[in-house]
């Protein structure tokens, strides 16, 4: 075991503290909302202690080495030259998605998703009175596919496309062919992408190819060191935007919002995290593949009636329920009632995740280990 499980309790944290209003009750464990129970970097912990040290924690601009930190990870890890004057920094990555698509969209326009997608892209194209397109990825063999004659036809009437790269719930790394056909395809019909690529750094046996070095023009990236170093609470993302015009509309609809200014923290630990966090991140990754093998082989072992979607990326696993013979109610109720475990439910990426579950794994071998007994014991009691 490489990480243990840190209590949570006493940080109002979302997982714990939203127990009651998620599941209506508080007696489960919780593997749900998308960080994770393990300790930050010990780099990132110190910056923050010693910004921490200081007593103001007044208004704050970005400073040089955020955005030198931010160029040096997308050139290290991913051999992506960004220029400075791309960067956009961001609150959230959902805020930027519905920014992204108040600035480059209209009233009824098409959005193309690939469902089951993680919920705020569905809710954001529903928000802004966009017209949702929805691409239905094909589930086979244990593993999802794009389906393209579907998504060419969407694009036709499409305006913007939403990629999730990698994808969440299904923690698909798409290959670098799919990513140029589905550039291929959206700079024909004149699509813009919004490619939301904060699961990037948490990559298996796979490589994570970003899809604006691909092909760089009319693709907006959004990203954030918030999963991959446990830090979603400091609201540190950004955008990288290449294309001037884009970027003005993007950083107007940003305003427009109130969407300025630095958190102090954030700052702090995105520089720590992307100059020193490195070595951990790695250990990070071989922690969650030993415990992916655990559930995968707990399943195998005691024939549980579900199947392990491939986990290619994320934290997160995605559970085919579909043979454990229950509607998506009674899966649900099954979870929270007799498993006691706090999952989210398929249907909430969007119908196509019906009969599905997703696991975050970010946690200890000890209590996904407990987990399985639980799911074991109320299956087979
Ligand atoms: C694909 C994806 N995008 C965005 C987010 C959330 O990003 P933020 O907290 O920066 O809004 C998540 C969190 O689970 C996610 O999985």
């Amino acid at each position: 075991m490489l990480f243990d499980a840190i209590d949570r309790s006493g940080t109002y944290a979302v997982k714990l503290e939203s127990r009651i209003a998620k599941f209506g009750t508080d007696d489960l464990l919780p593997l749900w909302v998308a960080d994770m129970d393990i300790v930050s970097p010990a780099a990132v912990q110190e910056a923050i202690a010693k910004r921490a040290r200081h007593p103001i924690y007044g208004y704050t601009v970005y400073p040089e080495e955020y955005y030198r930190a931010i160029i040096s990870w997308m050139r290290r890890r991913f051999g992506w030259e960004v220029r400075k004057e791309w960067i956009v920094p961001a609150h959230g990555v959902v805020s930027s998605i519905n920014c992204a698509i108040e600035a480059l969209s209209g009233e009824g326009d098409g959005v193309i998703v690939q469902t089951p997608v993680y919920p705020p892209f569905i809710a954001s194209v529903k928000h802004h009175g966009r017209k949702l397109l929805e691409n239905r990825l094909l589930y086979r063999d244990e593993c999802y596919h794009i389906d393209f004659d579907d998504f060419e036809a969407k694009a036709k009437e499409a305006k913007l496309f939403l990629l999730c790269s990698p994808h969440n719930p299904t923690s698909r790394v798409w290959d670098k062919e799919e990513i140029e056909r589905l550039t291929r395809v959206c700079k024909e019909h004149g699509v813009t992408i919004i490619s939301d690529e904060i699961h990037a750094d948490i990559v298996y046996a796979k490589k994570h190819h970003v899809a604006a070095s691909l092909q760089n023009d009319n693709i907006i990236t959004l990203n954030a060191p918030s999963k991959t170093f446990n830090i979603a609470g400091l609201n540190s993302s950004y955008a990288i935007i290449p294309d001037p015009a884009q970027r003005s509309a993007y950083a107007k609809a940003q305003q427009k919002c109130g969407l300025g200014g630095g958190n102090p923290f954030g700052i702090e630990a995105l520089i720590a995290a992307y100059d020193k966090g490195e070595p951990w991140l790695e250990l990070l990754k071989k922690h969650l593949s030993h415990n992916i093998d655990l559930v995968k082989n707990f399943i195998a072992k005691n024939d549980l009636p579900i199947k392990t979607v491939d986990t290619e990326g994320t934290f997160m696993m995605w559970l085919d329920c579909r043979a454990m013979g229950y509607n998506d109610v009674a899966l649900e109720r099954f979870f929270i009632h007799n498993a006691k475990l706090g999952l989210n439910s398929g249907r909430s990426f969007g119908e196509a995740g019906s009969g599905f579950m997703r696991l975050n794994i970010g946690t200890s071998q000890e209590i996904l280990q407990k987990a399985m007994v639980r799911l074991h014991f109320a299956f087979f009691q």
